[in-house]
C-alpha cells in the first residue's frame, strides 16, 4: 500500500469511529504507563508514536511530564486526543507523519510505540523505522514497543500485522537496540475479545 493511501486508510478509520470503539481502545492504558514511570523522570521527554487517539498522553500529562510528544500519520486521531484534552492540549506537541520517513526535531529520553511497528511487514520499512528510532533517542535512550505476540491476531485494522516474541522483536531490532525487560498483556478489545501484545523494553546503546 502506498504511503498516501495508508494514511487515507487511517484518516477514514478514526472519521468513521469513536475512540472508545476501536479494538485497541485502553481505558489506562496500565502496562504502558508502568514501563514509562520505571524508564524515566518526569523532566525526561517522551515521544508515542503512532499514538492515535489513546489516552497515554493524557496520563503521562497527569504525572508531570513536560515534554510530550505525540505521533500520527492521522490527522484525525489527533484532533480527537486534542479535543478530549481541551486547553490541556496546547502542552503537547502533536506531529501528523509517517514514522518511517519522519525527520525528529529534537532527541526523546522514551519512545513509546503500542501497536505501530507491527503494521511493517517488509524489511526495507522496518529498517526505515529502526533508523529514524535511532535518530531519536538519545543516548541509553528508551524504547517501550508493543506487538501483538506470537498468538496474537494476524491482522489489525484490516491490515496484515507481523507478530513477535520479545526474542524474535529483540533480533530484528539488532545490536544497537539491548532487550532488557519485557511483559505479556492479555488485551480485551470493546467488543470482549482478547489479544495478545508482547511489550518490551530495549535501551540504545550508543
Ligand atoms: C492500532 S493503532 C494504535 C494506536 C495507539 N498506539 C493505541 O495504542 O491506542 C495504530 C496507529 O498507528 C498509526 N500509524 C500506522 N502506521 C503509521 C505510520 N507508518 N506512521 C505513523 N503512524 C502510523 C495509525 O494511524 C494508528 O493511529
Amino acid at each position: 500500500m502506498s504511503q498516501k493511501s495508508l494514511q487515507a486508510h487511517w484518516q477514514g478509520v478514526y472519521e468513521n469511529k469513536g475512540e472508545t470503539e476501536l479494538t485497541w481502545f485502553e481505558n489506562r492504558p496500565e502496562t504502558s504507563l508502568n514501563f514509562i514511570k520505571q524508564s524515566t523522570a518526569t523532566t525526561d521527554s517522551i515521544i508515542d508514536v503512532g499514538g492515535g487517539a489513546s489516552r497515554l498522553v493524557d496520563e503521562i500529562l497527569a504525572l508531570g511530564y513536560n515534554d510530550i510528544s505525540v505521533l500520527d500519520m492521522s490527522k484525525q486521531a489527533l484532533l480527537q486526543s486534542q479535543q478530549r484534552l481541551g486547553e490541556k492540549a496546547k502542552l503537547i506537541q502533536w506531529l501528523v507523519a509517517d514514522v518511517t520517513t519522519w525527520k525528529p526535531p529534537q532527541k526523546y529520553t522514551l519512545w513509546h510505540d503500542r501497536a505501530v511497528f507491527h503494521f511493517l511487514t517488509l524489511d526495507k520499512q522496518r529498517q526505515e523505522y529502526l533508523d529514524v528510532l535511532s535518530q531519536s533517542l538519545t543516548q541509553n535512550g528508551t524504547a517501550v514497543i508493543a506487538t501483538f505476540a506470537l498468538g496474537g491476531p494476524e491482522k489489525c485494522s484490516g491490515l496484515d500485522v507481523e507478530r513477535y516474541s520479545p526474542e524474535t522483536l529483540s533480533a530484528v531490532m539488532g545490536d544497537e537496540f539491548l532487550l532488557v525487560d519485557s511483559k505479556h498483556q492479555q488485551h480485551r478489545t470493546p467488543n470482549g475479545g482478547v489479544q495478545i501484545f508482547q511489550y518490551s523494553k530495549f535501551l540504545k546503546q550508543k
